[in-house]
């Protein structure tokens, strides 16, 4: 007894070394940098089709986003990602917003094609190897630290008119061989790499409901031209699995010792409150979380699918041979968790639900956000993400307990606002934006100062960019992109960032206030060229 409260007053020693006493009782108010441990990382979040454009430029291939951007009524607007942000020839300006922000790192994606213009079947192209150099030395002199994500939903056309992207096991060694490229020409300087974005969204968006390309489900999912909702998408995602387990394994082999690097993978994170208070939506809660956050993640931890998906999916569910669950296993050194929104979860067990959520692909779960027509939190642009906070401190709990505390990197969190206004002034005026960020960083402050293992955190985004299928008609940046001259604007949450990462130390008031500054009759193209001068 004794002995255990010894243990007990020096743990609690430790964390008070380790936390300053105003760290104990965070609330969104006062949330500050220095809540956070030392050496943590602030960053912004891009990818490459989101913001690059340039997309037939210098030698780029064609991807699968090109393409299909390109058919008509695939995108809000029709619009592509073309040109985007410019970001391919505005990437020094762009370097400088992040230095005026602050922010000590910087994740962003390779395009695949922008290297290899056809994947394997044809040769390296030297000038997308430049580009990449050149944003990593510029990001390094700047003191930034760019996290590098190898493959953030574009893949080569070639490969998906070849064998279908990633339904096919080919793909495994199509990845590897673009990754190993990667480790090659920029692993000397990066020291963080990120095999895959969000491959559990992936298989959802692009074979579920189809709305990303290759764009296959079926009904009651959807009626698309080909696919098949229950069967495909568990293909395609133990292919991404074995494409990132057999990259690392490489790295590991190859690399690793040498460039002195680390490598996870990123997930789609979300988190789920049971939708009526009884225990089957509580079970409902649990089936939910195996199926979208554990799916990606156990077996990277573990070696295997979670058992609800073995249970549900049966032989659906492809399996890992003794050979692979060698080298799936502990295929990760940290979790990198994008994480935006919590839902309601409701069993579809034993209740009736609406057709498709009482399938084995969802788990027998019903997900919403909204319980009596009331949102679970404020609503946001994207219809499925909704602003609840607290859920940061229950997924990054829900993840240290399930996954040993491994070390874990907020490596997207950001907010795009509802009924989109085009009115620049207000835009420009994103208060929502603001709380948004505060509150998630309290949320996740308190989850570190209760012992997770979180060592870094990126808005998504740094600048306004094509949200895939919204188009640009989300706007989830801390700056405003003009679209029609692609100037930078600071937005208020910039200057609050800004703010933040300087511990509150910043003084404006000899800057000129755009929160106060009235905007009147004066257009984006006006603005944007006032601002972009000056950053921040
Ligand atoms: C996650 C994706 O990684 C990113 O590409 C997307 O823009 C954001 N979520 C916002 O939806």
């Amino acid at each position: 007894m004794q002995a255990k409260r010894i243990q007990f007053l020096f743990l609690s020693f430790l964390v008070l070394l380790k936390y300053p006493s105003h760290a104990r009782n965070i609330d969104d108010e006062d949330v500050k940098r220095s809540h956070f441990p030392d050496g943590f990382f602030f960053g912004t979040s891009t990818s490459s089709y989101q913001v690059e454009g340039a997309y037939m430029e210098d030698g780029k291939g064609l991807n699968n986003w090109d393409v299909f951007s390109h058919i008509p009524g695939n995108i809000k607007n029709n619009d592509n990602g073309d040109i985007a942000d410019n970001h391919y020839y505005r990437f020094l300006e762009d370097i400088e917003l992040m230095c005026s922000l602050g922010t000590n790192a910087y994740r962003f994606s390779i395009s695949w094609t922008r290297i290899l213009p056809r994947g394997k079947f044809g040769q390296v192209n030297p000038r997308g190897i430049m580009f990449y150099n050149k944003l990593i030395d510029n990001l390094l002199e700047r003191g930034i630290k760019p996290f590098v994500t190898i493959h953030h939903h574009d893949i080569p056309q070639e490969l998906v008119d070849r064998y279908g992207g990633w339904l096919s096991p080919l793909m495994q060694e199509d990845f590897v061989y673009f990754a190993e490229i990667c480790f090659k020409s920029f692993g000397d300087r990066i020291k963080n790499w990120i095999t895959i974005n969000e491959p559990n969204l992936l298989v959802d968006m692009s074979y579920i409901t189809g709305w990303y390309p290759p764009a296959h489900c079926s009904p009651p999912f959807g009626n698309c031209s080909a696919g098949n909702s229950d069967i495909e998408p568990p293909i395609a995602m133990h292919n991404m699995i074995l494409g990132h387990a057999k990259a690392v394994k490489l790295y590991r082999e190859h690399f690793q010792l040498k460039q002195g690097g680390s490598i996870g993978i990123v997930g789609m994170t979300k988190y789920f409150e049971p939708l009526r208070d009884n225990e089957i939506d509580r079970q409902a809660v649990s089936r939910a979380l195996a199926f979208t956050n554990a799916w990606l993640f156990d077996p990277l931890v573990y070696g295997d699918y979670p058992a609800e998906m073995r249970l549900y999916l049966g032989s659906a569910l492809p399996t890992f041979s003794p050979e692979e669950i060698n080298y799936v296993k502990g295929s990760l050194d940290f979790i990198g968790m994008n994480f935006y929104t919590s839902l309601y979860a409701k069993d579809c067990i034993h209740s009736a639900c609406i057709s498709g959520w009482d399938s084995p692909i969802r788990g027998f779960v019903y997900t919403t956000g909204e319980r009596d027509g009331e949102p679970i939190g404020g609503r946001c642009g994207i219809p499925g993400f909704f602003v609840v906070p607290e859920g940061m401190e229950k997924i990054v709990n829900y993840m240290k307990e399930r996954y040993n505390n491994m070390p874990m990197f907020v490596t997207e969190n950001g907010f795009s606002p509802p009924q989109q206004n085009d009115q620049v002034q207000v835009l420009l005026q994103d208060t929502n934006r603001v709380d948004f960020h505060r509150s998630y960083l309290a949320a996740l402050a308190r989850a570190i100062r209760n012992g997770a293992d979180v060592r870094g955190y990126f808005v998504w985004s740094l600048i306004d960019n094509f949200e895939w299928i919204e188009g640009y008609s989300q706007r989830f940046g801390l700056y405003y992109v003009d679209r029609r001259t692609l100037e930078r604007v600071p937005k208020l949450s910039a200057k609050w960032y800004k703010k933040f990462l300087a511990n509150g130390t910043i003084d404006h008031s000899n800057e000129e206030d755009f929160t106060t500054r009235s905007f009147g009759n004066t257009n984006a193209t006006t603005l944007g060229s006032e601002a972009s001068k000056s950053a921040i």
